[in-house]
């Protein structure tokens, strides 16, 4: 086992003045442009953009959030618009950032906001708390970025930031709660917002997960990883079971006039209340399944796609025909359909296009 240096992080007190200070100016000169964040030295962010934006990176990476965070805010500029808005055009426009219960959630969000806080969000991380759909984190982020409260703000990346600084050898997510006690050590009054963000950079762009850039960062006097000469040790983490796959098939049916027949998921369940394609069941060994349609079916390959609880194989089937499949059918052209489903099922109509 590498050798851990012994003044951290009982020297927290001591050193968090300095800590603070060499990161802040790091942040200063480095910090991320991102579509939701004001240039430096600007006014304080409007707390609509922070939260809609911090909903969307638990859902995703940053390059992939910001043209949906464009489009929400393009379309909906104010909390109060969002919460007046369809579901169904909300649920679209979420389609592809994956997890349709943080769209519902956001939605419900907005009418409270809109409807029981006169379209104005609270500013204390307690009264953010209260609101449908938003957690620990979210709340501690808006508060800390939008409302300049001291909260402790801990995403992964600053997990990943402070086991490192730490040393420490408990493995995620057990050390979840140690990690967030230390992290909140290094908590102060002066610039809440930017130091919860300066963390959050460093763990996206220089304390990554793989191979840290180690050279680059302002904090290696103080990081015991670093000094073990093995950063990427940390954090360590338990070993994750692994994901049971599922099988189905999924049927791309096409009319004469350009258009792909959508069915609507029951509104209960996984991806619930969306547009999909018509598939089989998904069940743990791929079976023989009747066609929405009698065509001639041309067997266009396979895609994956990893939900939380389990992996799932689609066989992909096309054909032009009139659909005879159970319950009511959507037919949308290719490019709107394509727009309009959730990430597994586009990526079948794709493999069925193609
Ligand atoms: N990840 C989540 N929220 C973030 C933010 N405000 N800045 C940088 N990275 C983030």
């Amino acid at each position: 086992m590498p050798p851990v240096p012994a003044q951290v992080p009982t020297s927290i007190p001591e050193q968090r003045p300095a800590v603070r200070t060499a990161l802040l100016a790091w942040y200063d000169a480095h910090r991320r442009t991102l579509a939701w964040r004001p240039g430096a030295g600007s006014a304080r962010p409007d707390p609509y953009r922070v939260w809609l934006s911090e909903i969307m990176l638990q859902q995703t990476t940053t390059p992939h959030a910001t043209p949906y965070f464009l489009a929400f805010t393009q379309r909906w500029p104010t909390v109060s618009d969002l919460a007046g808005a369809a579901d169904a055009d909300v649920m679209a426009a979420w389609a592809g950032l994956g997890y349709y219960a943080r769209a519902r959630n956001l939605l419900a969000c907005a009418r409270a906001v809109a409807g029981g806080h006169g379209g104005v969000f609270p500013d204390t991380e307690a009264g953010l708390l209260a609101l449908p759909g938003v957690g620990a984190y979210t709340a501690a982020a808006v508060a800390a970025i939008a409302f300049g409260r001291p909260a402790n703000v801990v995403d992964g990346n600053v997990e990943r930031v402070v086991a490192r600084l730490f040393a420490v050898e408990t493995p995620l997510p057990g050390a979840k709660p140690e990690l967030k006690r230390l992290a909140g050590m290094l908590v102060a009054d002066d610039r809440p917002g930017d130091w919860a963000q300066a963390l959050m950079d460093l763990g996206a762009t220089v304390c990554r997960p793989g191979r840290p850039l180690c050279e680059r960062c302002p904090l290696t006097a103080w990081c015991a990883a670093f000094q073990s000469g093995e950063p990427e040790r940390w954090p360590l983490k338990v070993k994750k079971a692994v994901r049971p796959r599922r099988h189905g098939v999924a049927w791309v049916l096409h009319d004469d006039q350009g258009r792909v027949a959508l069915v609507r998921r029951p509104g209960e369940g996984l991806l619930g209340g969306m547009l999909g394609l018509p598939t089989s069941d998904w069940s743990a060994a791929p079976a023989g399944a009747a066609p929405p349609a009698r065509a001639e079916w041309r067997d266009a390959g396979a895609v994956d796609h990893v939900f939380t609880h389990f992996a799932l194989t689609l066989d992909v089937r096309t054909a032009t025909g009139q659909w005879a499949g159970q319950g009511d059918v959507l037919w949308l052209p290719a490019a709107e359909a394509l727009s309009s489903l959730p990430t597994v099922f586009r990526k079948a109509l794709e493999r069925g296009l193609a």
